[in-house]
């Protein structure tokens, strides 16, 4: 029997996964701990560290009952009966692998410190995104204690998607829990299936060898990317030939076959997840000497920075081939909407290609908060510091950033944004007043109607 949980990572996986669990599973205890005492601050307030539409709620009504923040990992380890890994796992920046292969470096910490601190016997669960075969690393090290604890190593990859994190997990389409076929290892998957069992039904919970689960993250993650990447590689078709990419997604996802989710083009996919995991996916393909299905994967990803450049590219062609001095607005910074998470934002690249271009940008989002727009810059670095903070400000509100602007890129789909004045706008711009919609959501006939030159990705003229 489980009677208490710990995860390691109060992130965007971890806490709102564990926030559900804990939910669904009042008699069990469970433990989110980080290394980060800012962020467990910030979980224990009434102010989240991640916005998640209806994650408060959730963490209002288990915290203090049976979910507990904190920054103690001995103590939270050694009380666990299951342990789940949801540390961040970034492409690596450094030596063998660099730009591709996944970091593991706090999950190999993650597995140290359990081997280190556990008493009794545990079940330790990956939920962070793992190479194929990761967890096979994490044994060696739990193993290598001599101190007679048994570990059952278990992976549980997370399919939620930020912004509907709640719904995901309430009634996600399915719960993916590798392990070991033999004994032991079934009789771990069993405690873990348990525990989802109590909100989901058990045909939802699939049970696969460890490697089939690790892998089928990355799969999955390739597969809903490599949608993108298609229809937007249609957009640059639709454009030259006057095809309407809308009308084209439509047209082929009411066939029953190709379905209609994951074709909305748009300036390019971000977050976290879709350009690690097919990275990840073409590092271990090479590692295998599969060069064919590395480089099939690998057009993904340059399809997808294809399309952010692209939008940049059209950006400054439409204005008359310089950006110098202009000033540019970009409505939205995060990589979707309703999200404050900016990781791998095709905002953030587009901008850089303006400012390499000498534009000024101002920005309006309504969560990203402007330390977080700085530091996206400043991990690329393309220019220093001064000069981002010189050429790039954040807004307090659509009107302002709009305010003598020569062009608006629309580049997160915040609702918002579609019941914007868009005569006041109008009115208060620079002319001839651009616009480029890089997400869809605005009626390019009204627009025009008002006056505005407007670009719309993938609707050719
Ligand atoms: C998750 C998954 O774990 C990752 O593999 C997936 O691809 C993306 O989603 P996420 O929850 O989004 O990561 O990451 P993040 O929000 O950065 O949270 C990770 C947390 O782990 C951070 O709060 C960090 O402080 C914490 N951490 C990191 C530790 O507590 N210990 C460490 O050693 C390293
Ligand atoms: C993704 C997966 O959906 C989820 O299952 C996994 O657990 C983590 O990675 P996430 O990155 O949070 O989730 O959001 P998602 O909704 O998948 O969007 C990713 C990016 O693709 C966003 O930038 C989004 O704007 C873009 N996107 C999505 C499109 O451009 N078009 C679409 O049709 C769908």
């Amino acid at each position: 029997m489980i009677k208490t949980i710990t995860c390691i990572g109060a992130g965007y996986v971890g806490g709102p996964t564990m926030a559900v669990m804990a939910l669904k599973n009042p008699d069990i205890k469970f433990h989110i701990v980080d290394i980060n005492q800012a962020r467990i601050d910030a979980w224990m307030s009434d102010e989240l560290p991640i916005y998640e539409p209806g994650l408060y709620e959730v963490v209002k009504e288990a915290r203090g009952k049976n979910l507990f923040f904190s920054t103690d990992v001995k103590g939270a380890i050694k009380e666990a009966d299951m342990i789940f890994i949801s540390v961040n796992t970034p492409t690596k920046k450094y030596g063998i692998g660099k730009g591709r292969a996944a970091d593991l470096k706090y999950v190999e910490l993650c597995a140290r410190q359990i081997a280190e601190y556990s008493e009794n016997d545990k079940i330790v669960v990956e939920k962070s995104t793992l190479p194929v075969r990761t967890a096979q690393s994490i044994k060696k090290i739990l193993k290598s204690t001599g101190s007679g604890v048994k570990f059952q190593v278990l992976s549980n990859p997370e399919f939620l998607a930020e912004g509907t994190a709640i719904d995901d997990l309430m009634k996600p389409d399915r719960v993916l829990i590798g392990g070991d076929q033999d004994e032991a290892g079934l009789a771990a998957i069993d405690q873990l299936v348990k525990v989802y069992n109590a909100w989901i039904p058990r045909e939802r919970i699939l049970t696969t060898n460890i490697w089939s689960s690790e892998l089928s993250k990355l799969t999955a993650n390739a597969f809903l990317a490599q949608r993108i990447s298609s229809i937007n590689a249609i957009s640059a078709l639709c454009e030259a030939t006057g095809a309407d990419v809308e009308e084209v997604a439509h047209a082929i996802g009411t066939d029953s076959r190709i379905g209609p989710k994951f074709l909305k083009s748009s300036v390019g996919f971000g977050g976290s997840c879709f350009q690690k995991d097919i990275l990840n996916l073409v590092y271990l393909c090479e590692f295998f000497g599969l060069h064919e299905v590395a480089r099939y994967w690998e057009q993904v990803v340059v399809m997808n920075d294809y399309q952010k450049t692209r939008f940049g590219s059209k950006i400054i062609s439409t204005l008359f081939n310089t950006v110098s001095g202009k000033k540019i607005a970009f409505l939205g910074w995060a990589f979707k909407k309703d999200t404050n998470d900016t990781r791998e934002s095709a905002a953030i690249y587009v901008a850089d290609q303006l400012l390499q271009d000498e534009a000024n940008i101002a920005v309006y989002d309504p969560q990203v908060p402007e330390d977080r727009m700085y530091m996206d810059m400043e991990e690329l670095e393309t220019r220093p510091m001064d000069v981002n903070k010189k050429r790039l400000t954040l807004c307090e509100d659509a009107y302002e950033a709009c305010k003598d602007a020569h062009a608006i890129a629309i580049m997160t789909e915040w609702d918002e944004f579609k019941t914007l004045d868009w005569q006041r706008i109008f009115d208060n711009m620079k002319k001839p007043a651009f616009l480029f919609d890089g997400r869809l959501i605005l009626d390019p006939k009204k627009l025009g109607e008002i006056g505005f030159e407007v670009y719309t990705l993938g609707k050719g003229k």
